[in-house]
C-alpha cells in the first residue's frame, strides 16, 4: 500500500511538473560566462538548481521552433539578438515582466520592437581580426576594409562562421546588406567566400582558430578578438574602414516555460549591474546593458567605432532572415571549398 503510494506521488509530481525548481537555461555566449553566471545565480537562489547547455544563436532559435507547444527551455540567455526577435515575432518567447528602467536605450530597444519579450544585456561591434605573425611570415599585408578581404591575397586564409547557426555570422549577412545594398552586399559575400577555408558552427570559434595561428584572418565580435589578445595571442582587431554593424546580445523567456517563475529571476539577476560588471573576470570584454554596470577598460570603445544604424527591427524579423539565409546558402555557401 505504502509503495503504490508513492508510485503514485510520483506520477502525480511528473504529472504536474514539480521538480519545477529546475532551471533549463541555453545559453549562447562563450562557456566561461556561461559557468560563471550559473554559480552565481545558483548561489543567490541556492532552492534553484540551473541546468545549462552552450549553445549558438541560430542553433538555438531552431531548438525552440522544434520544441514549439512543448520547450525543454526556460530561459535563453546571450546570443545576438535578431534571432530572440524572431523567436518574439513567432510567439516562441514571452513578456518576463522585469522592468528595463536602468538599462541603455539599446537594451531597452529590443524590448520595445519585441512587445517586451526580449530584452538586450551587451553590445559589441562586429570586426575583422588578423594574425600578425601568420601574415607577416606569408608577406600578405593586412586587411583594414571589407573590401580587402576580397582580393586573393587572402586566399584560404579566412575563417568565418556559418549565419544558419550563427548569430555573428548572421550579423555579418545583415550588417553587408545594410553597408552596401542586398545585390552587392551577395556578390561581395560570394567574392569573400573564395578565400574563406572553413564556415564554423559558432561565431568565435574562426577568432581563435586565427589566434591559434590556423587561418590568418577571422570575422567576429570584437570583444572576442579583445580577449584573445589580452591572454597573449598575435590576434589584431580591426573595425573596418567602410563601418560595421553590432550585435545587441539579448535574454528571452520561452513560451511554455516550465519554470517561469526561476526564468524571471534569471532575467533580473542578467539584468543586474551587479552581475554584468562580473563579466571581465571571465574576459568577457561586451558592453554592459545596465547603466550602471562598470565597463572593463579592455572593452571596445563602441563610440569611436564607425557603426551604422543596424536595423534590428527589420534584421530581426523572421521573413528577412528566413530570405536571406535561403540566397546566402544558394550564392553563398553551396560554393563552400
Ligand atoms: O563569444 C560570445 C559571443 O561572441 C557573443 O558576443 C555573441 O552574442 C555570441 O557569442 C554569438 O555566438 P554565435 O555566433 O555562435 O551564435
Amino acid at each position: 500500500m505504502k509503495k503504490i503510494s508513492a508510485i503514485s506521488a510520483l506520477a502525480l509530481v511528473s504529472a504536474t511538473g514539480a521538480f519545477a525548481d529546475d532551471l533549463n537555461v541555453v545559453c549562447s555566449t562563450e562557456q566561461a560566462w556561461c559557468d560563471m553566471m550559473v554559480s552565481a545565480f545558483e548561489e543567490k537562489h541556492p532552492d534553484i538548481d540551473v541546468q545549462m547547455v552552450r549553445k549558438s544563436t541560430g542553433e538555438t532559435l531552431a531548438q525552440v521552433r522544434a520544441e514549439a507547444g512543448n520547450p525543454k527551455i526556460d530561459v535563453w540567455w546571450g546570443g545576438t539578438g535578431d534571432p530572440h526577435l524572431v523567436a518574439a515575432e513567432e510567439g516562441l518567447s514571452q513578456p518576463s515582466g522585469v522592468s528595463t528602467d536602468g538599462l541603455l536605450d539599446w537594451a531597452k530597444n529590443m524590448s520595445d520592437i519585441s512587445d517586451k519579450k526580449t530584452v538586450g544585456i551587451y553590445a559589441g561591434a562586429l570586426a575583422i581580426a588578423y594574425n600578425a605573425d601568420v601574415l607577416e611570415e606569408k608577406n600578405i599585408a593586412p586587411p583594414a576594409c571589407w573590401s580587402d578581404l576580397e582580393d586573393e591575397r587572402f586566399k584560404g586564409e579566412i575563417q568565418v562562421a556559418n549565419p544558419n547557426s550563427s548569430g555573428t555570422a548572421y550579423t555579418e549577412l545583415a550588417t553587408f546588406v545594410q553597408l552596401f545594398g542586398e545585390d552587392e552586399a551577395f556578390v561581395k559575400l560570394a567574392s569573400i567566400g573564395e578565400n574563406v577555408n572553413s564556415y564554423t558552427k559558432s561565431g568565435s570559434a574562426p577568432s581563435k582558430a586565427a589566434a591559434r595561428g590556423e587561418t590568418g584572418v577571422s570575422i567576429g565580435f570584437m570583444h572576442d578578438m579583445v580577449k584573445l589578445a589580452t591572454q597573449g595571442f598575435p590576434l589584431i582587431p580591426v573595425a573596418p574602414c567602410e563601418g560595421t554593424g553590432y550585435e545587441v546580445g539579448a535574454v528571452s523567456i520561452i513560451n511554455g516555460a516550465r519554470n517561469f517563475d526561476g526564468a524571471k529571476k534569471w532575467v533580473e539577476f542578467a539584468l543586474s549591474a551587479d552581475i554584468q560588471s562580473r563579466s571581465p573576470e571571465v574576459g568577457v570584454f561586451a558592453v554592459p546593458s545596465n547603466a550602471s554596470a562598470k565597463v572593463a577598460p579592455q572593452s571596445p570603445d563602441l563610440e569611436t567605432i564607425k557603426l551604422i544604424d543596424y536595423d534590428f527591427a527589420t534584421y530581426g524579423s523572421s521573413a528577412t532572415r528566413g530570405r536571406l539565409l535561403e540566397r546566402w546558402d544558394a550564392e553563398v555557401g553551396s560554393k563552400a571549398n
